[in-house]
């Protein structure tokens, strides 16, 4: 396994390969980030398998959030090479992928309206520049994104068929721990006692699916007492959205999206589920 730390040196080695499959990330790898990994070597068997981590300044809207990110490279490039890993391009410093005077930014309209885009604002203008440099770099075959961050991925899909960059965007289901709590960097942050309070997201996400599974499709009756659900913790969305342009709906007729936002004891966590009538 390869350990590039600049875009020359990236650009040398994807001259000399043919076919890549690529899945980027901000580190402190977990089995979700594992799990993509090993589904983009599985659609490029006989290619290369490419990891970024870089933890990307430009999405953070909160400078604190950013300081707080978790970090451990060692520990990343472990977990890398025991899933057959080939390149790991963890860049040295920012002014790697952002030179002294960047000012081109990436932005999709509409998608961001909602959900994450409305209560982060900026946070995926930084993801689409900093996902259209590394897609532009490493021109993969296949680069896999998880649905844990659905809005994410749906802008992400816009934006490269929008840019009619070549491959492949694809996305992996959500891994979870066997609680049920979604899997995330962020969860290391999360003192014990919030830790329990966070069960509170995949138990709610849980009872949406039991009332659409009996026939409920309003959306008031499906969110009915969510918020005091999750009121351990401070709600900073609770939305169900379609699943296609993520705008709000009151009524589920097409696959619908049910995803929320809520800081426990300061830390941010993000899930979601799909309603398919
Ligand atoms: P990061 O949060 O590190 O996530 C990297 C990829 O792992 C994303 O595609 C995310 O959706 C996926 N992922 C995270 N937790 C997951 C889980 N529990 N199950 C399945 N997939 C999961 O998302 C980012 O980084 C950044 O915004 C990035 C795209 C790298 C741009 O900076």
């Amino acid at each position: 396994m390869q350990v590039l730390r600049s875009v020359n040196e990236l650009r040398a080695w994807r001259a000399g390969v043919e076919r890549v499959a690529f899945v980027p990330t901000m580190g402190y790898l977990h089995e979700g980030h594992l799990e993509l990994l090993r589904e983009a070597r599985r659609r490029v068997p006989d290619g290369a398998l490419a990891l970024s981590i870089f933890v990307n300044p430009t999405q953070f809207n909160d400078p604190r959030d950013l300081l707080a990110y978790p970090r451990d490279e060692a520990g990343d490039l472990a977990k890398a090479a025991s899933v057959g890993v080939d390149l790991v391009f963890c860049p040295s410093d920012a002014s790697e992928l952002y030179p002294p005077g960047a000012s081109t930014w990436i932005e999709v309209e509409g998608l961001d309206r909602h959900l994450c885009g409305a209560t982060r604002p900026g946070h995926f203008r930084g993801v689409c520049t900093i996902v259209g440099k590394l897609l532009a770099l490493l021109r993969p075959h296949v680069a896999v994104f998880g649905e844990k961050d659905f809005q994410q991925l749906a802008i992400i899909r816009r934006m490269h068929r929008d840019l009619m960059l070549d491959g492949e965007i694809v996305g992996a289901p959500i891994v979870r721990e066997r609680d049920g709590l979604a899997m995330s960097s962020r969860n290391a942050r999360l003192s014990s006692a919030a830790r329990g309070e966070a069960l509170a997201i995949p138990q709610l996400l849980a009872r949406v699916r039991e009332r659409f599974a009996a026939g409920v499709r309003e959306t008031s009756e499906l969110l009915e007492q969510a918020e005091t659900l999750l009121s351990p913790g401070r709600v900073d969305y609770v939305s169900l959205v379609d699943a296609a342009d993520l705008q709000p709906r009151e009524r589920v007729e097409a696959p619908a999206l049910v995803a929320v936002a809520v800081f426990f004891g300061g830390v941010r966590l993000i899930d979601n589920t799909l309603l398919v009538p």
